[in-house]
């Protein structure tokens, strides 16, 4: 089994996925713009080989570097996990003819409007929604969606660019920002609890899934950036106030035809219970939600992955034991980290339910927390009962403070 594999060392969690592909017996085949040098330890350890591009962005370079590099050898698998390369890893399975998703099949994952088209042509619920390529067009989208309203980028990530929109004034401030974008969706703005739907599906079956609970939303904590943002993997996602979601979920797969591998949805609970949908990514989700999905159920999803894409089934039985929370921190101040305040008493009061502490240490420079949700690093908890770990959560975002200084 040989598995060509994209960006390998980036994001964090990527020589995961090439250590759960060594794992079940696969050589990978890493594809990136990193020196080789630069990759990550577990990353370079379990790659047979590693072709280094210029630039990920520059398709049609990639593929014939790609193919130049294979030359005669067989490849049985392209694997990206990264939202921005799932075209290009399509483009590689078809100038390589291997099978899994084509350019065609990946649209719907990168496309806003194409999504939604194509989940309303199945009956599924989204917000009413539009697109729009120019000023002229963003009005009239306007007119006919009505306030308030969202507009976003059609192939956005991380609620970059993402604006509510409540009023004409605001829609007037919002417009010069939208210049740089070829092409928004314009949608119903949807008031409600958001989710997460992830899963792990074998040939279209779901063989395992996630359900995780944004506090607070992610616009909002990536419009405030005093917020300790939290993603809360839910210890009970068939409980039933959630049906609806995962039901939706079930249906999205289905109705975009999706076959193998991760995927991560995202969902709206209105308080009249009703489901609205999000979107859905061909992948993982980010910012290490893969762990917390490992710290839920005391398994190895990078590993059952792997196993999944490569042999077509997944070996572990699923135990639901923990609630999970990671709360992101961003520090106070700009520059390099200076202090960190009320770390050694939640280390003490939540001895062994503090699983992972990973915050930049002091003297590193501050992230930027409009560029990754990682922010300035993050803390996870877990527990059985979920108001547990809510307070835990809570008392990191309030109690645990970083402090940065230039
Ligand atoms: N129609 C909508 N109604 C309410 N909130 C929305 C809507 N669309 C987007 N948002 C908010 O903006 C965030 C980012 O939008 P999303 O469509 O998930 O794009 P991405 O995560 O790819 O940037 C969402 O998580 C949600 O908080
Ligand atoms: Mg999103």
């Amino acid at each position: 089994m040989d598995v060509l594999f994209l960006s390998p060392g980036y994001p964090g969690e990527m020589p995961e996925f090439v250590r759960g592909l060594a794992t079940v017996g696969a050589r990978v085949w890493g594809v990136g713009d990193q020196t080789q040098g630069a990759l990550p330890l577990t990353a370079r350890r379990h790659l047979a080989g590693y072709l280094q591009v210029p630039n990920m962005f520059d398709e049609l370079d990639v593929v014939e570097r790609v193919r130049r590099w294979i030359g005669r050898r067989q490849v049985d698998r392209v694997e990206v996990l990264g939202e921005f390369w799932m075209v290009l890893g399509a483009r590689i399975r078809e100038a390589l003819g291997v099978a899994g998703m084509t350019v065609e099949q990946t649209r719907p994952f990168r496309d806003k409007e194409v999504m939604k088209q194509r989940l309303d042509a199945a009956g599924i619920r989204t917000p009413r929604h539009t697109n729009a390529h120019t000023e002229s067009e963003i009005r009239a989208a306007v007119e006919k969606i009505g306030y308030p309203l969202i507009i976003k980028p059609i192939d956005g990530a991380g609620s970059a660019n993402t604006h509510r929109v409540e009023s004409p004034a605001r829609l007037e401030k919002v417009l010069p920002q939208l210049r740089g974008v070829a092409e928004v969706s314009v949608e119903e703005f949807i008031d409600g609890e958001e989710f997460t739907f992830d899963t792990l599906t074998c040939d279209g079956e779901i063989q395992y899934y996630n359900v995780a609970w944004y506090r607070p939303r992610p616009l909002v904590a990536r419009t405030n950036e005093w917020i300790s943002p939290q993603v809360i993997a839910l210890r009970h996602p068939d409980q039933a106030a959630l049906a609806v979601g995962v039901e939706m979920g079930h249906k999205v797969i289905e109705a975009l035809g999706f076959k193998s591998g991760f995927t991560h949805m995202e969902w709206y609970l209105k308080a009249n219970g009703e489901a609205v949908f999000g979107e859905i990514g061909g992948r993982p989700p980010g910012a290490r939600q893969v762990d917390q999905m490992n710290y839920a159920c005391d398994f190895d999803s990078f590993v059952e992955w792997a196993r999944i894409v490569c042999w077509g089934t997944m070996d572990t039985r699923i135990a639901r034991n923990y609630n999970v929370a990671t709360v992101f921190k961003r520090a106070m101040g700009e520059g390099r980290i200076v202090r960190i305040d009320g770390l050694e008493r939640l280390r003490r009061e939540f001895g062994p339910y503090l699983v992972w502490e990973n915050l930049l240490p002091l003297g590193s420079m501050r992230r930027n927390w409009l560029q990754t949700l990682i922010s300035d690093g993050f803390m996870v908890v877990r527990h059985p009962d979920l108001a547990v770990t809510l307070e835990m959560a809570d008392r990191i975002g309030t109690e645990l403070r970083m402090y940065a200084q230039s």
